[in-house]
């Protein structure tokens, strides 16, 4: 299978950004694990800061790959551009994020994204992108 993670805004810092809530590993270090859990299958990762390079992204693989796991940071409570874009590809995106964002503040709690995508993990910190590879697999 052919899986591309997706990470939004700040997510890069990762490892050194609020380590109460997101966790002091950097997502490089947790990529390398993850990546070796699944030998027979291509994980491949894109993050960027910009919602239209996002878009770009989700655009140029959405109709190649097997599917998409997408952690769009705070795009997620603002973006009804990349739930365009996601609703205008063919393969199936599962929206993850690391915090348990219903247990945070009441502006996290609303996503754009989880209508248009085929489900939401949430609150498992890193793991939660495993937990979306493994859905991803169930489905495709
Ligand atoms: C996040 C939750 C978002 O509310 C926040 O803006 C992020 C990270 C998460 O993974 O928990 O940047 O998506």
């Amino acid at each position: 299978m052919d899986i591309l993670i997706i990470n939004g805004p700040n997510l890069n810092l990762l490892g050194r950004r609020e380590r109460s809530i997101y966790g002091d590993r950097s997502f490089e270090d947790y990529l390398k694990e993850l990546k070796a859990l699944y030998p027979n299958d291509t994980i491949s990762y894109f993050q960027s800061n910009h919602e239209g390079a996002i878009i770009d992204q989700i655009h140029a693989v959405g109709f190649e790959i097997d599917g998409i796991v997408i952690n769009a940071g705070a795009y997620t409570h603002t973006s009804l551009a990349i739930a365009d874009a996601i609703s205008a590809i063919s393969c199936p995106v599962v929206e993850v994020h690391i915090s348990n964002v219903h247990k945070r503040e009441t502006v996290r709690h609303h996503s754009y994204l989880s209508p248009v995508c085929t489900g939401v993990i949430a609150g498992f910190g890193l793991d939660s992108y495993r937990l979306g590879v493994e859905a991803l697999k169930q489905i495709i």
